[in-house]
């Protein structure tokens, strides 16, 4: 097992990675001295699956575990479901020493990390993320929050957990099209902080996508070393978090105009980090070989590296990505590399530098061929 350590302000806790880690589970958290009633949120995809092993695990260690079920998918991400798990909660009687355990994808941790953040002003709450992307990024770094019909994340708060188990034996049901999705997030961690791990993915990208037990033990816990040290300097996003949006300006604008519903979100910053080289290399003298090793690798991971658009719809990404959470005053900030593994961040780019850019990196699609917006499509090359 490996155990990584985050020092957010004023608490500590840790992050365990290892295989059939959730059988312990019960054990882990019988050692944070917490109350004996808890609740373990979980989606109608990842219950069925490692449901049982959670609430066995935690009975045996004295703990009296309820399981409450939510709509698997981020259409469940709301305010809703948030009200549905309160009330869930009283019924059941859980109090201030009691906690919540998210079992599940980012959906569920985001969800339930507001749920814990909120119910009586705060209770305990422990991570169980099942996704790749979720034990790389989303469990990491305390923000939990739900979205609004206005649009994503719109509400939430930075609320710590007291640990992260993640077992990588959850990740082998995975869909391949959302492990995918993940490596998207792994391979931004080398871009932004550590040529080493981005030398180790070209290398090792088979053993990877094979899901071999060794490889994503070191790859995972290195990418939560990552990101932990970058929340520590930086808890609530002032500064040096920033970094984290590799390539996420592009990619939540493409979210955005293709209505959330073609891309995956590591689909769509993958598209963004290629295109986020290129720009990298006209403004920060990133050199070509390297612009070339980004894209390959993206390529080689299965992850989509362009998208044929019209020039209707490089006006709407254009605007979307103005409406960027990272925009302020009316100037769109990016996050570019000066070499892999070296980002710098609050940068900003003449327009007709960055339409020159998206226009090589999503090339327009032949007059006769544009698509509607909720049919963009992938360019493999
Ligand atoms: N808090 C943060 O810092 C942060 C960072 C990044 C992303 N996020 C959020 O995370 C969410 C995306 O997370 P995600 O990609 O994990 O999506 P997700 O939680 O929707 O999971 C993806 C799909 O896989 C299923 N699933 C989960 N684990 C499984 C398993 N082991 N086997 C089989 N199926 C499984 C889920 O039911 C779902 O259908 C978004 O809402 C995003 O906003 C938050
Ligand atoms: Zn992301």
């Amino acid at each position: 097992m490996r155990t990584v350590t985050v020092l957010p302000g004023r608490r500590s806790y840790r992050i365990k990675i290892g295989p059939g880690l959730l059988a312990r589970l019960g054990q882990e958290c019988a050692e944070l001295r917490l109350g004996s009633r808890c609740a373990i949120i979980s989606d109608t995809n990842v219950r069925p699956r490692f449901g049982d092993t959670a609430q066995r695990a935690l009975a045996q260690a004295g703990f009296q575990p309820v399981v409450i079920t939510v709509p698997a998918g981020e259409r469940a991400k709301n305010l809703k479901t948030v009200e549905a798990c309160y009330n869930k909660l009283a019924a059941q009687r859980l109090e201030r020493k009691s906690f919540i355990v998210a079992l599940g994808g980012g959906v569920v941790g985001d969800l339930a990390g507001f749920v814990a953040g909120s119910y009586l002003r705060g209770i305990p709450f422990i991570q169980v993320p099942t996704t790749l992307l979720a034990q790389v990024d989303s469990s990491v770094g305390g923000k939990v929050g739900v979205n609004l019909k206005a649009g994503k994340n719109l509400v939430g708060a930075f609320y710590q957990p007291l640990l992260v188990v993640c077992d990588l034996a959850t990740l082998s049901t995975l869909p391949m099209r959302e492990y995918r999705a993940g490596l998207a997030e792994v391979i931004k961690y080398g871009i932004i902080s550590d040529a080493k791990l981005f030398q180790r993915l070209e290398r090792d990208l088979p053993k990877l996508l094979a899901r071999e037990p060794g490889t994503l033990a070191a790859i995972v816990a290195r990418c939560c070393e990552i990101k932990a040290h970058v929340v520590e300097q930086d808890e609530t996003e002032t500064g040096l978090r920033a970094i984290l949006n590799f390539g996420h300006t592009t990619g939540h604008a493409l979210e955005a105009i293709s209505h959330y519903g073609q891309y995956l979100h590591g689909e769509a910053i993958s598209i963004g980090q290629v295109a986020a080289a290129r720009l990298s290399a006209k403004v920060l003298g990133l050199p070509q070989i390297d612009v070339e090793r980004i894209r390959s690798l993206f390529e080689r991971a299965g992850l989509p590296i362009g998208l044929k658009l019209s020039a209707a719809q490089r006006l709407q990404l254009m605007a979307a990505m103005s409406l960027d959470k990272k925009v302020s005053a009316g100037v769109i900030k990016f996050v570019l590399a000066r070499r892999i593994g070296e980002v710098k961040f609050g940068l900003t780019v003449p327009e007709a530098l960055l339409r020159q850019t998206l226009a090589n990196t999503l090339p327009p699609s032949l007059p006769h061929s544009i698509t509607p917006t909720s049919h963009l499509h992938h360019v493999r090359r």
